[in-house]
């Protein structure tokens, strides 16, 4: 984890206090992960799919958005900041360990305890086959995979974030992008290898480990930069995408209703992501 102890204490102590609110307090830990639960299966009575399309960056950054908003009110800091897992450079490529002190709020036991455990390598490419390579052939094949990432859609967003999903259509399956995609392997990589694959590895279960978050954090992060790699042109210049309006309750308990346009530029969502060196830049432009 990029971050200093101070700043990753914080994060422990929020979620301490969420954890310890009355279970059905609206901000209680478990409620919060049933928003995101709420927004993943394929139901009826779901109101929107938030995954698969283009839908998925925005959607995940308000929903980071109003989480850090309630974190930060429940240690009393509007400063406070979800830190990110930087699987994007090799000192990230652990499981943050952090997250492995059985004590700790940010504990989580369904986890694939081989890959948490013992600085195993994050393969971005996983899908619940282990990568034979060597560590630092796993550490190059992820920094080229993500430079190419980046790369090749570059020049065409429905690539790096989604196709597009419109009110009324049936869901296209696979319209992810492929930011979204190398997110899922980190979801696998971390969720139990068995069973259900929670709690990272389901989309009903992920947003109860706390590594969820930071994760997320990241995926926000590498969305950020790809917008400024773009001279922060708008992705899609499409009402459906620009006018999608979400449903969230804020750090005040009121019910809001957020649209795609308004979170593009994270700075009006009052953060900005701290300037790290991005190894696998090099030879993008
Ligand atoms: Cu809604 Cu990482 O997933």
């Amino acid at each position: 984890m990029k971050d200093d102890q101070e700043h990753l204490d914080k994060y422990k102590e929020a979620v301490r206090r969420m954890k310890n609110l009355p279970a059905e307090h609206p901000w209680n830990y478990y409620q919060q992960a049933n928003i995101h639960c709420q927004y993943c299966n394929n139901t009826d009575d779901v109101p929107v799919q938030v995954h698969f399309s283009w839908i998925f960056l925005p959607w995940h950054r308000y929903y980071l958005h109003f989480y850090e908003r309630i974190l930060g009110k429940l240690i009393d800091d509007d400063t406070f900041t979800i830190p990110f897992w930087n699987w994007d450079t090799k000192e990230g490529m652990t499981f943050p360990a952090i997250f492995q002190d059985a004590s700790s709020p940010l504990y989580d036991p369904k986890r694939d305890q081989r890959h948490v455990k013992d600085g195993a390598i994050l393969d971005l490419k996983y899908a619940y086959t282990d990568n034979p390579a060597s560590d630092s052939e796993i550490i190059r094949e992820n920094l080229c995979f993500i430079q190419k990432t980046f790369k090749y859609s570059l020049s065409l967003a429905e690539l790096f974030m989604g196709d597009p999903v419109r009110a009324g259509e049936k869901e296209i399956q696979e319209a992810n992008g492929q930011l979204e995609v190398i997110h899922n392997a980190a979801h696998m990589w971390v969720g139990e290898p068995d069973g259900y694959k929670e709690d990272m590895g389901d989309f009903s279960t992920a947003a109860r480990d706390s590594v969820f978050y930071c994760h997320h954090s990241n995926v926000d992060r590498m969305w950020d930069i790809y917008r400024n790699l773009r001279g922060n042109q708008v992705e899609f210049e499409d009402k459906d995408w620009l006018d999608s309006t979400f449903l969230f309750h804020d750090e005040n308990e009121q019910l809001v209703k957020v649209k795609i346009g308004d979170c593009l530029n994270p700075t009006k969502l009052r953060y900005t992501f701290e300037q790290v060196p991005l190894p696998w830049l090099g030879k993008i432009n």
